[in-house]
C-alpha cells in the first residue's frame, strides 16, 4: 500500500491554448447564478494577488504521492463545503459516524520537510493553510470533549517548533473543513520543503487542538489554494471572528514569490488509490493522456463561501464547465465547480445528481447518513462525461461505483456522483482520476488533458 519512492520522468510541455470566455457567456452566467453569486472575468495574471514569475526554470519538481487509507468513508475536506452544504444541516451528523465502517476513501499524502524534519502531509487543492500537528496536541471529539491523542489517528510527527518563531503580531489558525473536522493552533514561520523545493520562512500552523479523522499516516496538511482562503486570526486561542482575520501568503504562492518555480503545478491521480503525481512548476508525467483533447479554461473568481476576499481575488481553483452528458442527455447549465483533490466524490446540483444516479441500473438511492448515493455493487453505470470547452471528459465506469465503499447494513456500494446541495459544487477525485489537471496560475487558466483509460 505504501509507495514512497521518488518519481522521475521526462516532462512533456504543453503549449497553452487560448480559450476565452466571452462577455456574452458571462452575462448568461450571471443570469443563471445561484442566489448571492456573481461572476467576474479574471484579468489574466495581473489579477493574481502576490504571484509573479521570476524564473525561467523549465524543470518541474516531481513527487510521487502516496495513496493512503483514510479514516472516513469519503473526504470532503476542502473548506468548500463549509458554509454551502445543505445536506449536512439536513442530516445533522456530517460524516462523523461513517468512520466505523472498514471501507476507506482516497487521500493523497506528500512527503514534506518542516525545518528539515520529515513529515507526511495530506495534499489538498481545496484549502490554503499548511499545518502539522504538535507533539503535545489535544485531540477533541465531535462535541469538543478531550479524548486521547490516538483517537485523532495522526501519523508520527517530530515537529515541535517554528525555526523562525511566532508571527509578529501573534496569530493563530482556526479552520473547519467541509466534513466538520477542525484544527487550531499557533502560527509561526518554518522552512517547508516538498518535491525537493523549499519555501523559506513559510507561515504555518503547529496544530495543538484538533477534531480529526486521521489515517495513521499523515500528520498535517498542505493547502495548495490561494491566499484568500487562508485562516489566520490575530492573537491566541481559537477565536475566529472575520474582523481579526489576516490573510497571508500560503505555500504555493510563497514558492512562486520566492522565484523557485514558474506559477504552475499539475496533478495526476490514479484510480484504485494506486498512485498519484504532483509536479511543481511543470506538467506531471502520466500514462493514457490524450493531448488531442486538451482544454484550457479560465479560472473564475467567484465568491462561493461568503468570504469577502473571495469576491475580488482567487480562492478555489474554480472553472465553469459547459455542462454534463449522461445517458444520451446533455445538461448545459453553467455553474462553477471547484477542482479539489481533497474531496473524493463529484458533488453536483441536486437535480442533476439525482438524474445521473437514477440512470444506473439498478438506480442508485440517496442515503443521507453518508450524503451520497448507493446502488448494487455490480450495477451498470450510465455513460457520464463533464463537458469542458466542448470536449467530453468521460468518467471511466470504474470510477462511477466505489466497490470498496460498502454500506455495512444494506451491502450497497457508493456511487461517484453525489448531491452538493446548495453548493459549492466539486470536481473531486472521481473526476481527477480521469484527467491530468494543470493549475496554470500564471496564465489564470485551468488546463486539462483527458486520461480516462490507463
Ligand atoms: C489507525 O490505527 C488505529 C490503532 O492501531 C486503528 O484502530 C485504526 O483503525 C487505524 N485507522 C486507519 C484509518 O487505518
Ligand atoms: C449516524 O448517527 C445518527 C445520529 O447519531 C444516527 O441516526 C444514524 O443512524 C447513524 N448512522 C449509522 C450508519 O450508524
Ligand atoms: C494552543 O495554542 C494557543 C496559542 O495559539 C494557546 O492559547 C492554547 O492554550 C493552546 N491550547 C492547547 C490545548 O495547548
Ligand atoms: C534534491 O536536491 C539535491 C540537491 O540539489 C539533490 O542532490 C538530490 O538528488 C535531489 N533529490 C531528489 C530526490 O531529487
Ligand atoms: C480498479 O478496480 C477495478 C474494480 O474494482 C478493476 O476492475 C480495475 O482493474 C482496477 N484498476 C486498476 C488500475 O488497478
Amino acid at each position: 500500500m505504501m509507495i514512497s519512492a521518488w518519481w522521475w520522468a521526462l516532462a512533456c510541455y504543453i503549449s497553452a491554448v487560448e480559450g476565452r470566455v466571452t462577455s456574452h457567456l458571462y452575462r448568461q452566467l450571471n443570469s443563471n447564478a445561484p442566489p448571492g453569486i456573481t461572476y467576474t472575468l479574471p484579468k489574466g495574471s495581473n489579477a493574481l494577488i502576490s504571484v509573479k514569475s521570476t524564473t525561467s526554470s523549465s524543470k518541474p519538481y516531481i513527487q510521487k504521492l502516496e495513496p493512503i487509507r483514510s479514516g472516513s468513508l469519503t473526504n470532503k475536506r476542502s473548506v468548500a463545503a463549509l458554509l454551502g452544504t445543505h445536506q449536512r444541516s439536513v442530516g445533522g451528523v456530517g460524516y462523523s459516524n461513517v468512520t466505523t465502517t472498514n471501507a476507506y476513501g482516497t487521500q493523497y499524502a506528500t512527503e514534506s520537510f518542516w525545518d528539515g524534519i520529515k513529515v507526511k502531509l495530506l495534499l489538498d487543492t481545496g484549502s490554503s493553510d499548511t499545518w502539522a500537528v504538535a507533539k503535545s496536541f489535544q485531540c477533541i471529539d465531535y462535541a469538543g470533549g478531550f479524548i486521547p491523542q490516538d483517537a485523532c489517528s495522526f501519523g508520527p510527527s517530530a515537529v515541535e517548533k517554528f525555526q523562525y518563531g511566532r508571527t509578529e503580531p501573534v496569530s493563530h489558525m482556526y479552520i473547519q473543513y467541509g466534513d466538520g473536522e477542525t484544527v487550531s493552533g499557533p502560527m509561526g514561520f518554518s522552512d517547508i520543503s516538498v518535491g525537493n523545493l523549499t519555501v523559506n520562512r513559510q507561515q504555518v500552523c503547529l496544530a495543538n487542538s484538533t477534531y480529526w479523522l486521521g489515517n495513521n499516516v499523515t500528520s498535517g496538511l498542505l493547502g495548495m489554494a490561494f491566499p484568500s482562503l487562508t485562516n489566520a486570526y490575530l492573537g491566541d486561542g481559537d477565536d475566529h471572528e472575520m474582523g481579526s482575520a489576516i490573510q497571508y501568503s500560503p505555500f504555493f504562492t510563497s514558492l512562486v514569490e520566492q522565484g523557485k518555480i514558474d506559477p504552475i503545478f499539475s496533478l495526476t491521480i490514479d484510480r484504485n488509490s494506486s498512485s498519484g503525481i504532483l509536479a511543481l512548476g511543470g506538467i506531471a508525467p502520466a500514462t493514457g493522456l490524450d493531448f488531442t483533447r486538451e482544454v484550457s479554461m479560465d479560472m473564475i473568481i467567484t465568491n462561493l463561501i461568503g468570504v469577502p476576499a473571495a469576491s475580488y481575488s482567487y480562492s478555489f481553483y474554480t472553472i465553469i464547465p459547459d455542462g454534463w452528458y449522461y445517458d444520451h442527455t446533455t445538461s448545459t447549465k453553467k455553474i462553477p465547480y471547484i477542482v479539489d483533490s481533497g474531496t473524493t466524490l463529484c458533488y453536483l446540483p441536486p437535480n442533476l445528481a439525482e438524474a445521473i444516479n437514477s440512470a444506473y441500473s439498478p438506480p442508485a438511492v440517496y442515503m443521507w447518513m453518508y450524503g451520497a448515493y448507493f446502488t448494487d455493487c455490480n450495477a451498470v453505470s450510465p455513460l457520464v462525461a463533464v463537458i469542458l470547452n466542448g470536449i467530453k471528459y468521460w468518467i471511466n465506469p470504474q470510477d462511477m461505483i466505489y466497490r470498496n465503499m460498502v454500506d455495512p447494513i444494506s451491502g450497497l456500494c457508493m456511487t461517484g456522483i453525489a448531491s452538493g446541495g446548495a453548493g459549492p459544487y466539486i470536481l473531486g477525485d472521481v473526476f481527477m482520476q480521469n484527467a491530468l489537471s494543470i493549475f496554470d496560475i500564471g496564465q489564470a487558466k485551468m488546463r486539462f488533458v483527458p486520461r480516462d483509460k490507463y
